[in-house]
């Protein structure tokens, strides 16, 4: 409740400092359409091996001002890592950052040891390598930090880049498969930027509270490109990379989005939509109708963040301009898809075991908190005060929140060493999370499983996300989902569950658990 009285005060100043801050819209006209970056698959060579070099350089992407960004072997995102099913690929990360970071492969059913969470930090000038054997039906999954408390930042910095599990048993042959041409990935993101074009990235009271939401959206890194598609079926992957935003996608002439895949693989069949709400870090791949050679765009509608919609989201914003041109790819829309295992009834449901886990904003953010720190320095001085990284309350109490433990779950905030519990590998459990009913969506994650999701914030889930799940849209009611485990993680290298916007895991609302084989 008290978060929900804190943003109807800061959306009045927000709204006011996004329309103070929004940009004349001259040089868009005036510039020639970007076309799409598509990023190259990265394979592993004969001897399985690859590298990935975490590192700094300049982009730009707004107008013609050079932006400082980090990239994983280039300045901006990375390369589409491709993993054949089975078998084994020893990936090294190399940090030549200026800080401590680790690479987690988001999707991926591999053992803790390989999973590169907060517990595998990599510093600067070291390298850390992880062992990727997966046996997971084919699917788009993603890599990105997760380091201790900067996980927010170094997303915001641009380090993200997909995973293709590629699985000849589960692929499609009748789907399209030219990279980059009708198969397309898209990785999506908002990003903010400060008076002199630098990434505007800050973890404060604010964010901790709400994210850390832009005003600019970028499709692979750029801002509303233009792709020249074949006249045929087009196959989109999509990745919502945002650290906070939730999209809501549609196209500009109302042609349907056929979803085909979700986070962990292939639905049973496509399911029509008109729009599809993408929360962070989710995936979905969709299949879009393009054989008329009319263009349209892609888009990401207005979507309640917040209880608010802010400018420029409060309109279509577009994502990606398709200029069907050339000849169609044999490329189509199949009936069915892929198999997926029938659920377990209400009864069989009973007997399995059940944790709880329920989210929820430290009260010191609260109420009293956020009054007296707005009262004292007002909200725009709240939005730039630095972290303070001791947890002692002292007499001006407000201030010696511990933003690190500014979200929690089950009352606590994120400690590595005490895992909540110690599921066994091949047991199914039901998991169920709640949220505290505060205007936040908290899309859920959980490390080395792909789950099913039984009831989706109090409801039943909708078609296109009753498959393969690895995030859960938890808001004011509680999910339930079916998970079970195929590797071992134990307590020196645990695995997490956490929510994805990055400034609630960043702050505490994370928790680390155990599976014994
Ligand atoms: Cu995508 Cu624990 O993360
Ligand atoms: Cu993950
Ligand atoms: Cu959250």
């Amino acid at each position: 409740m008290d978060r929900r009285r804190f943003l109807q005060s800061s959306s009045l100043i927000a709204a006011a400092t996004a329309a103070a801050t929004l940009q004349p819209t001259a040089w868009a006209a005036a510039a020639q359409v970007p076309a799409l970056p598509i990023p190259p698959r990265l394979v592993a060579d004969a001897q399985g091996r690859v590298v990935l070099t975490a590192q700094t350089g300049t982009s730009r992407l707004r107008g013609a001002r050079a932006t400082a960004t980090w990239g994983f072997n280039g300045a901006l995102l990375g390369p589409a890592l491709v993993l054949p099913r089975g078998k084994p690929v020893t990936v090294e990360v190399r940090n030549r950052l200026p800080q401590p970071t680790s690479l987690h492969w988001h999707g991926l059913l591999i053992p803790g040891r390989a999973d590169g969470g907060p517990e595998s930090p990599i510093a600067p000038g070291q390298s850390w390598t992880a062992q990727l054997q997966t046996d997971q039906p084919a699917a788009t999954a993603w890599y990105h930090p997760h380091p201790h408390h900067t996980s927010g930042l170094h997303v915001a910095m641009g380090l993200a880049g997909l995973i293709l599990i590629d699985d000849p048993d589960s692929a499609i042959a009748a789907l399209p498969q030219r990279w980059g041409v009708d198969d397309i990935p898209l990785v999506l993101q908002d990003k903010r930027l400060n008076a002199s074009g630098q990434i505007d990235y800050q973890l404060d009271a604010m964010t901790a509270a709400v994210g850390w939401f832009g005003d600019l959206m970028l499709t692979n890194g750029v801002a509303a490109p233009q792709h020249r598609a074949p006249r045929g079926w087009l196959r989109l992957r999509l990745l919502n990379g945002c650290n906070a935003r939730t999209l809501n996608l549609a196209t500009s002439d109302g042609r349907t989005l056929y979803v085909i895949a979700s986070d962990g693989g292939f639905l049973a069949e496509p399911v029509a939509l008109k729009t599809l709400e993408i929360l962070p870090g989710e995936r979905f791949e969709v299949m879009v109708d393009a054989r008329s050679g009319t263009p349209f765009d892609l888009q990401t509608r207005p979507v309640m963040q917040m209880g608010m919609t802010l400018p420029p989201f409060d309109a279509p914003v577009t994502l990606l301009r398709v200029q069907p041109a050339g000849d169609a790819g044999p490329g189509r829309l199949p009936d069915r898809l892929a198999t997926l295992p029938a659920l377990p009834g209400a009864s069989a449901l009973k007997t399995l075991t059940q944790r709880r886990l329920a989210l929820s904003m430290n009260p010191m953010l609260d109420a009293q908190g956020m009054q007296a720190l707005m009262a004292r320095y007002g909200m725009q001085a709240m939005a730039g005060m630095p972290m303070d990284h001791s947890s002692g309350h002292g007499e001006h109490g407000a201030m010696k929140l511990d933003l690190h433990s500014a979200n929690l779950i089950n009352g606590q905030a994120f400690d590595a060493a005490r895992p909540l519990f110690d599921a066994r590998v091949g047991q199914p459990e039901r998991w169920t999370i709640t949220g505290a009913g505060d205007m936040m969506r908290h899309p859920f994650h959980i490390h080395g499983t792909q789950f099913r999701i039984l009831s989706e914030n109090g409801r039943a889930p909708a078609a296109h996300r009753c498959g393969w799940k690895d995030t859960v849209h938890v808001e004011n009611a509680t999910s339930e989902v079916l998970v079970r485990f195929t590797r071992t993680a134990d307590r020196a290298k645990p695995y997490m569950a956490h929510c994805h916007v990055l400034e609630h895991e960043d702050t505490g609302m994370m928790a680390a658990f155990t599976v014994s084989a």
